[in-house]
């Protein structure tokens, strides 16, 4: 083999080593990414909270929406999407109240926040949400629970 054919394969074998172990952007599945982009960015999150709200204040279990009119519903979301953007690396500050603030006197049970959990998947899924994605979102609301419980 000659030398100059050597080292051409050399490098090929490198490139190939290098993006196996993704030290290569491909901007493929290999490219890096935050769990907001992974959840799709700011429309689908915008899309999946929306429809997550309307189905809240639809909720007989979820009663303390009972006087969220459509601008209080428009506000929330708005609230609600930077706030998931802070949780998943998109780099935005959540302008809002603290969870206790926002939730004071509104004695919130752990069945009901299951409830909200659960209908934030049912929209997550409509928007086609990635299942993996989802529970990365729901995994940093979880501890929130301790925050607004029976406040
Ligand atoms: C992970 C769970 C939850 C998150 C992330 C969340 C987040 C928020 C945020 C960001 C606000 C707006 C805060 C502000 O105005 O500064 C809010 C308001 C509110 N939340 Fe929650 N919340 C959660 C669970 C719950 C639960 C379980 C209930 C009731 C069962 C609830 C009922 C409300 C109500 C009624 C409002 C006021 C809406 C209005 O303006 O009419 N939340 N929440």
């Amino acid at each position: 083999m000659l030398k100059s054919e050597f080292s051409l394969r050399r490098a090929l074998a490198s490139v190939v080593l290098l993006c196996s172990f993704g030290l290569v952007p491909t901007g493929g599945a290999h490219a890096a990414t935050t769990d907001w982009d992974a959840l799709g960015g700011r429309d689908v999150v915008t899309t999946f909270t929306t429809d997550a709200v309307n189905r809240w204040r639809k909720n007989p279990v979820l009663v303390q929406f009972a006087q969220t009119d459509d601008a209080k519903a428009a506000r929330l979301v708005v609230f609600l999407v930077e706030q998931f953007c802070a949780e998943t690396g998109g780099g935005c500050t959540y302008p809002g109240k603290n969870m206790t603030e926002a939730h004071k006197g509104m004695n919130i049970t752990t069945a009901q926040f299951n409830a909200l959990a659960e209908d934030l998947q049912f929209a997550m899924d409509a928007a086609n949400v990635p299942f993996r994605a989802q529970n990365k979102l729901l995994a940093k609301l979880a501890p929130m629970l301790k925050d607004m419980k029976g406040r």
